[in-house]
């Protein structure tokens, strides 16, 4: 809170136009998020497919609350407005504060970053939403990493409160009071962490994905374990189907960055579960199978 205070005084930066780079899980929560609490985004993909999605579950949500009562069709028109879904890289050269969620890979998230340096202001801060990748070696992709940072919301975007935001060597004050101050006006709750793989969260949540890979090794049926962390143990949903919502692609792509930055904690298993549904393309819900089957 200190921090989104001092924004205004540390950083001019007022964000007139955010961009968040890939429409997927996260992407997509990420613009409907933005676009609901006033700031327009634009949300850029290399698929039409996932640009057509994203807008889908933005007007999904919308419809449901109009239909309850909760907002108006005025409401409604102007969120989904806020919305600028493309293709090009023309769409974000006018971006002052760009968010990258694209797939969970070093050489991809470094490409992507450079490429957005080279079409935005100098002035423009540049975040990605990684979930496990050192900011510090994503930063190594840039010219100017005083600018970027790691902004890291949670699956699903609308309903989860906490943003993470990762405070990188060359990362400076201004930039992480502007990225507290979006993270705060988009309704989160924003914690400033330093830099390391998986940084705060994830340090928690992927031992706890990997015990439960050993516990399937040693035996224990997916479902058991579910239904043990939810009914009895009262989590909102066990770790099998938390993994199909996160994505198994994902969580796999994160298990081998856990595995390389701590090689003797987190080393990864042998016929890891996660791993062989992903050598079998159930990447989860986003494709209707993984541990469980989603209609
Ligand atoms: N987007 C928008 N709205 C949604 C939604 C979604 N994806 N899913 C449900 N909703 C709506 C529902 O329609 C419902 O609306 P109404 O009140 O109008 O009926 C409302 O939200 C509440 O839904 P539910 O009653 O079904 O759900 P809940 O409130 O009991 O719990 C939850 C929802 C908080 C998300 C809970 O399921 C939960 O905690 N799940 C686990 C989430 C989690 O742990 N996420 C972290 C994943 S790991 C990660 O993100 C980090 C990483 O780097 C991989
Ligand atoms: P996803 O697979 O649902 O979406 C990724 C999107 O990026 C796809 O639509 C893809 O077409 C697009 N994309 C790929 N290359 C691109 C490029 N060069 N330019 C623009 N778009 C491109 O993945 P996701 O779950 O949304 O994850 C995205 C990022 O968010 C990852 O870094 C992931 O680790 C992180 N994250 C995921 C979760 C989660 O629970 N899924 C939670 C927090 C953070």
């Amino acid at each position: 809170k200190g921090l989104a205070k001092k924004a205004g005084k540390v950083n001019t930066h007022e964000i007139k136009q955010a961009a968040v780079l890939g429409a997927g899980i996260m992407g997509g929560g990420i613009a409907y998020q933005s676009a609901s609490k006033g700031t327009p985004i634009v949300m850029k993909d290399i698929a039409q497919g996932a640009l057509d999605q994203g807008m889908a579950e933005a007007s999904k949500i919308l419809n449901k609350k109009l239909k309850k009562g909760r907002i108006d069709g005025v409401k409604l028109a102007t969120t989904l407005n806020n919305i600028q879904p493309s293709l090009s890289n023309e769409s974000l050269k006018s971006a002052d504060f760009i968010i990258e969620a694209v797939v969970e890979n070093p050489n991809v998230k470094a490409s992507v970053l450079a490429e957005v340096e080279g079409l935005v202001e100098d002035n423009a801060i540049i975040t990605s939403n990684t979930s496990t990748i050192s900011i510090n070696r994503l930063a190594k992709s840039l010219k100017r990493p005083e600018n970027f940072c790691g902004m890291h919301f949670f699956n699903p975007v609308p309903l989860m409160q906490l943003v993470e935001v990762i405070r990188g060597e060359n990362t400076s004050d201004a930039t992480i009071a502007a990225t507290v101050a979006y993270a705060t006006k988009m309704g989160k709750t924003a914690i400033v962490v330093n830099d390391c793989a998986g940084f705060f969260v994830n340090r928690v949540l992927f031992p706890y994905f990997a015990g439960f890979s050993l516990l399937l090794n040693d035996g224990a049926h997916f479902a058991q374990v579910d239904k043990v962390m939810e009914r009895e143990f009262g989590w909102p949903m066990g770790p099998a189907m938390l993994l199909d919502v996160v994505g198994i692609d994902t969580a796999d792509h994160c298990t081998d960055v856990m595995a390389d930055a701590f090689p003797t904690r987190m080393k990864k298993l042998e016929n890891d579960p996660i791993s062989v549904l992903y050598g079998s393309k159930m990447f989860g819900q986003k494709n209707g199978k993984g541990f469980y089957e989603h209609s």
